[in-house]
């Protein structure tokens, strides 16, 4: 036997360990293997953005999306993206996947629902992949029924004095220990709002471990602050370095039904964006579901704009 290394592309060659790898497949699932392609086309007949996919096995696997330069910033990479997305769900779809580099889209692909499950790091020395994922069947799809914007302010250089005049006595940093009360604040916070997905308190401690272990980017404990009440918290704001936004975000912030409206998610806002300009962080954004009209307030009273 001859190993043979080659930086030649041979179609036969090719070809034929492809259809004997599916062979091999075949047993394993149905052979529905289909490419996907969507293109917008100028009058002219010409090609000014282009999605490459395949389906199989029930996914939608995205391998490229362009749109020409004259073209962008006018929604067509999200009407291509969408266009895939519900022919892969006429094909009966129930997932779509891809990846991309930080110095790609993954905010795009963030914003449209997809959220990262693998992520590697070092690709010419400092470029990080994400892998990212979304639901097709999801009846809660956050770019269908929930659209969500990302909020975003600059932070002052140099530091103002104080966000807050008032800072209560009960204001501290979040600790690891916190996870079960915050999954007791979340629930209680979220319940009958536009973000109210249904989750038990067990559900929303898991999202709050996820965050704090990186889920979204390193966790800021220094800028993710709660207010204390006897045997619980009262409010938090929970605070990650989400890489692909291009600067921190407001993970969460919650306050417990009896003391809403009564001042904490401004305090604990000021305190985090007072924190991440102490930490040297020159931004600061939100991922704010529209129709979430008290966050958007809160938000707006902080100067955050959509961005
Ligand atoms: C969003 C939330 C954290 C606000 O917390 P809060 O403690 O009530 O906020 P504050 O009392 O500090 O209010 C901040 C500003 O928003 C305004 N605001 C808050 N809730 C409002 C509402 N329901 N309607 C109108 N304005 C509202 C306040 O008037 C205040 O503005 P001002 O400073 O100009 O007076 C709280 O409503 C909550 O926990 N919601 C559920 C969780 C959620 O949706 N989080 C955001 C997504 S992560």
């Amino acid at each position: 036997m001859n190993i043979e290394v080659t930086d030649m592309r041979n179609e036969r060659d090719d070809a034929f360990v492809a259809s004997q790898l599916s062979a091999y497949n075949a047993p394993f699932a149905e052979r529905d293997f289909k490419p996907l392609r969507v293109f917008a086309r100028e009058a002219d007949g010409s090609v000014m953005g282009g999605l490459l996919a395949d389906t199989y096995w029930q996914y939608l696997e995205v391998h490229k999306l362009w749109v020409s330069e004259a073209h962008r910033g006018a929604g067509n990479a999200s009407r291509l993206l969408l266009a895939a997305e519900n022919e892969a769900r006429r094909r009966g779809c129930k997932h779509a996947f891809l990846d991309t580099f930080s110095f790609q889209a993954p905010g795009f692909y963030l914003k449209r629902g997809y959220s990262e499950f693998g992520r590697l790091e070092a690709f010419s020395g400092k470029h990080e992949r994400y892998y990212l994922h979304k639901r097709l069947d999801d009846t809660q799809d956050l770019t269908r029924d929930r659209r969500a914007r990302l909020w975003k302010r600059s932070l002052p250089s140099p530091p103002e004095a104080s966000f807050s005049s008032t800072i209560p006595a009960a204001l501290r940093n979040i600790r690891v220990e916190d996870i079960p009360a915050l999954g007791d604040l979340f629930h209680a916070a979220f319940l009958g709002t536009v973000d109210d997905g249904g989750l038990t308190k067990g559900q929303y401690a898991l999202k709050a471990t996820a965050i704090l272990g990186g889920r979204y980017g390193a966790w800021l404990p220094e800028a993710s602050w709660a207010i204390e009440q006897m045997g619980g918290l009262r409010s938090a704001c929970l605070v990650s370095d989400y890489k692909p936004y291009g600067c921190p975000v407001i993970a969460l912030v919650a306050t417990a039904p009896p003391h809403k409206r009564a001042g904490d998610g401004g305090i604990l806002l000021d305190a985090a964006l007072a924190s991440l300009t102490a930490l040297g962080h020159r931004e600061c954004c939100a991922m704010i579901t529209v129709g979430n009209l008290a966050s958007e307030r809160l938000f707006e009273s902080r100067k955050f704009l959509p961005f």
